[in-house]
């Protein structure tokens, strides 16, 4: 299940049939555990699920590997006519193709993470994967990820959670994250790994966290922030599965099944 992204949008299949369509957006900062709640979701509804973070990525990856300064907002423009990669919606496998490879780990890796934060301040970045975004969002019952989701991409979504949990919970996550996953390269490889993936240094994580994030908040062009409407969820003293069942619990409230 995935969806060509370039010239123009593959077939979109899988998503469990798109006679009813929905969307449940989901923001909010990283380190909350946002990926795996929303794929979990998404699994538990039969639905798509979408990681508009990842397309940031592979966009910042074919940048870096172009050689061109992600901070130059003109070249990297230049370069989007002449990307293609496929958008896995398929919430049990999330394979990334730019250009027919698989970069599912290289997205992850601490060039990209750094790349990635002028990339997706580019509002010719933000302009050009807009349509794709909404376009999946809207190809069927799915669930959406990402920072700008609730305010710009489906702002008319029925449900829409913001995702949020104490800076320093956040980074002990995500450093555990990384430290648990073994064989992972120097400078990243799997999922969101911001430092070399090793028992690194929490103090590292945290300081990567507090940087994305504040430029993620602060930028001019959709900052992350929280829909009016949305469900503020702080997952600080939940345990996964209990955030997810307090999601599919808002799910039914609103008719979603
Ligand atoms: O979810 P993530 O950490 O993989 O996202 C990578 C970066 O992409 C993140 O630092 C901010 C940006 N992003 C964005 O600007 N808008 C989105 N909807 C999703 C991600």
């Amino acid at each position: 299940m995935t969806a060509s992204t370039g010239p123009g949008i593959g077939g979109t299949s899988g998503t469990g049939g798109a006679a009813t369509s929905f969307v449940i957006a989901i923001d909010g900062p990283a380190g909350t555990g946002k990926s795996t709640i929303a794929r979990r979701v998404a699994v538990a509804l039969g639905a798509g699920y979408l990681d508009t973070g990842a397309m940031y990525r592979i966009v910042s990856l074919a940048v870096l590997s172009a050689g061109i300064d992600p901070a130059d907002p003109t070249g990297v423009a230049e370069l989007l006519p002449r990307l293609t990669f496929d958008t896995p919606v398929d919430p049990a496998e999330q394979r990334h193709l730019l250009a027919g490879r698989d970069v599912s780990d290289e997205i992850r890796g601490r060039d990209v993470t750094l790349a990635v934060t002028p990339v997706s301040a580019n509002p010719a970045v933000r302009a050009w994967l807009l349509g794709r975004q909404r376009e999946l969002a809207y190809s069927g019952r799915m669930v959406v990820e990402g920072r700008d989701i609730g305010t710009v991409v489906t702002p008319d979504a029925p449900l829409k959670i913001y995702l949020t949990a104490d800076a320093s919970e956040r980074a002990r996550r995500r450093h555990q994250q990384n430290a648990v996953r073994p064989g992972v390269p120097v400078g990243g490889g799997a999922e969101a790994h911001d430092n070399d993936g090793t028992a690194a240094d929490l103090a590292a994580v945290a300081l990567d966290l507090h940087r994305r994030d504040s430029h993620d908040s602060t930028r001019r062009h959709a900052p992350l922030q929280a829909a009016a409407d949305a469900v503020v969820i702080d997952s600080s003293e939940l345990a996964e599965p209990e955030t997810v069942e307090r999601v599919l619990t808002l799910a039914t409230e609103r008719g979603i099944r």
